[in-house]
């Protein structure tokens, strides 16, 4: 949520900051693109630019005005996800102080900024926009203008981080100190590059991984002072704090299109990659193992109960996840939407294992689901796609989910590889707790092996999707139906199809239907039906096949997933998407895929035509 960036190069380069700093700006846009902005400065001088809209709106004025106008060796950008105040030019960032020396850039909440608003404004200050950020510039400049850091740009900073309430980072920048950023974090992510006679800032590592590798990771309430050949960490008081290097270990076509015409399409197609990286070194001489197990084979045999917390698309992976534990280990498992779960009070304690599942490991419901349980004395264990961001950080151990840059707003691999990751989660309990005999997990490990094969046959199935997008039309509304666990590849299809189509689209249990829903079926409705093993459950089979016959005698066009050989729902299917088979628990991995193509294509039927960033949404939700 929001996208921040920062630079510092050698001044004898006078254009470097703003094409580094755009071009960072780019690859940051997936974390929110109501508005772009970039500041440059230099000696004595500080030039602004910012435009709501996509970033391609501020790099059209940019050219429009001359990049001449931006010369300068340092620079601080931002691509916003508005919470406080509309999406317009003056809201967006960077904000400029009162006297025009000093800028800011801002991730996240400033919870006290009313109050800090009033102070500003009793000393005579008009501010200009209605966001929580701009308070930031303005008490910088305060603070360095008089008083007792006056003339110290860093001790003015850090005296305004000393005041701040709820989750920020904020770099600043002075037109006194043009070679410096000063930037801080709480709650919210900053990572630092590492570059030759060049320092780097970015909300993420997309930012910079097109000039280093080097990084340095940040701890909750520091500091860092870039200047171009040196960094250095403190704490908000200036105590020297030690940040945790690391080498970025994926590349620059990571985080590129490589040929695909959106993020989203290039990520659909990386899920075996996905799949069989997250699945990869945890089964090691007929052992499952975690990532970073800071709980004991003793700890998850002493586990009484499970919550899952997530939101969107990992609570759908954390619904699979239910299916699976409750299965394997015969535990009981509770899902909880991660906004809802505080605040229902929980019961919780020592004997609870709370998985919170997040690509991301920024996401605030999630984050504060973990705070809550860690403070009723559960232990949490993160499934999480991003190395040291904060859930991880703070949860009892981690298990690393192995896709790679995620940067279509939707979300595709991250989701196959969070339902893979869950999975190891129940079979290392299942382990543990002795749920299962060796050669059985052994089994379910070789079965979950073959998976990333299926996948890629599952990708074949982009042109019939396409055709079907294209006979279905314009359509108003979509419904999609599964049992067992084909009920959250329903709702994960429905998110989807929202999320990218702005098409409204319900997800059922096909058994529900019955209860109310079926009324909404009429002539020529489009009902996504996803069809459970025939060799697995047959009960379940046989069920939603009547459940099948029942939509089509109202009229619904049906468009069926199921396993290649089903021959039962063939008489029945409008359209047919066969998969190959799978074994009923891992069928999700495979049937999620072709929801994926169908919302995508029916997304460009409707005219969206950049599914990588679907209106109103941000890649990572950083407020509650
Ligand atoms: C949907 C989607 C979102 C995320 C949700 C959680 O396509 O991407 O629903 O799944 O915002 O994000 P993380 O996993 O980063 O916590």
């Amino acid at each position: 949520m929001c996208g921040i960036v920062g630079y510092v190069g050698d001044p004898a380069i006078q254009s470097g900051a703003l094409d580094i700093g755009l071009d960072a700006l780019a690859r940051m846009e997936y974390r929110g693109y109501d508005s772009a902005g970039i500041a440059v400065v230099r000696p004595g001088e500080l030039e602004v630019e910012k435009k709501a809209g996509k970033l391609a709106n501020l790099l059209e004025t940019i050219e429009t005005d001359g990049r001449d106008r931006f010369a300068g060796a340092t620079c601080i950008g931002h691509t916003r996800w508005a919470t406080h105040g509309r999406p317009n030019d003056t809201n967006a960032h960077p904000h400029v102080s009162f006297d025009g020396k000093a800028a800011i850039v801002h991730n996240g909440i400033i919870e006290n900024f009313a109050e800090l608003r009033a102070e500003i404004e009793a000393a005579g200050i008009e501010l200009a926009s209605e966001t929580d950020s701009e308070v930031a510039a303005h008490l910088v400049a305060l603070a360095y203008n008089a008083g007792p850091t006056a003339g110290d740009f860093e001790a003015s900073a850090l005296s305004v981080l000393r005041r701040l309430e709820g989750a920020f980072t904020l770099l600043f920048t002075h037109v006194d100190e043009p070679g410096t950023i000063v930037a801080g974090r709480r709650s919210t992510p900053l990572i630092v590059g590492v570059g030759d006679n060049e320092m780097f800032l970015g909300s993420d590592v997309a930012g910079f991984i097109a000039h280093t590798r080097q990084a340095v990771e940040l701890g909750q309430d520091n500091v860092v002072v870039i200047t171009k050949d040196a960094y250095r960490v403190m704490d908000f008081d200036g105590t020297p704090a030690e940040g945790r290097p690391f080498t970025i270990d994926w590349d620059l076509e990571a985080a590129e299109k490589g040929g695909f015409d959106s993020f989203m399409m290039k990520e659909i197609y990386e899920q075996p990659a996905a799949v069989r990286d997250t699945l990869a070194g945890h089964f090691v001489d007929g052992r499952v193992i975690l990532d970073e197990q800071r709980l004991s084979d003793d700890d998850l045999r002493q586990v009484e109960k499970v919550f899952v917390v997530a939101c969107g698309s990992a609570y759908h992976s954390g619904l699979l996840a239910k299916y699976a534990i409750e299965h394997w280990v015969r535990l009981p498992v509770e899902i909880e939407v991660a906004s809802e779960f505080r605040y229902r009070d929980p019961v919780l304690d020592r004997q609870t294992l709370v998985v919170a599942v997040s690509q991301s490991g920024e996401t605030a419901d999630t984050l504060e689901a973990v705070r809550h349980a860690k403070s009723q004395g559960a232990r949490v264990l993160a499934v999480c796609n991003t190395n040291g961001s904060q859930i991880p950080r703070e949860s009892d151990a981690v298990l690393y989910t192995h896709a790679g840059p995620e940067i279509g707003v939707a979300s595709t691999k991250a989701f196959l590889a969070q339902v893979a990751a869950n999975y190891i989660v129940g079979l290392a309990l299942a382990q543990a707790r002795g749920t299962k005999y060796p050669d059985e997990i052994e089994s379910i490990v070789d079965q979950l092996e073959e998976i990333p094969a299926k996948i890629e046959k599952v990708l074949e199935l982009k042109d019939q999707v396409h055709e079907l997008a294209e006979e279905l039309g314009p359509i108003p509304t979509m419904l999609f139906l599964g049992r067992h666990v084909g009920y959250p590849v329903a709702l994960e299809g429905a998110l989807k199809l929202k999320e990218l189509a702005y098409i409204h689209a319900e997800g059922f249990p096909a058994g529900e239907l019955k209860h109310g829903p079926i009324a909404l079926i009429e002539e020529g409705l489009p009902v996504v039906v996803v069809v459970p093993s025939p060799q697995g459950r047959e009960i379940l089979h046989s069920k939603i096949v009547t459940n099948i016959q029942e939509i089509r005698a109202r009229g619904a066009r049906t468009i069926v997933i199921a396993e290649e050989g089903d021959e039962a729902v063939k008489p029945y299917a409008n359209a047919l998407l066969e998969i190959p088979a799978s074994g009923t628990l891992l069928q999700p991995l495979l049937s999620t895929v072709p929801l994926q193509f169908l919302s995508a294509e029916i997304a460009r039927q409707c005219g969206n035509t950049d599914i990588d960033k679907p209106r109103n949404l941000a890649k990572s939700v950083t407020v509650e």
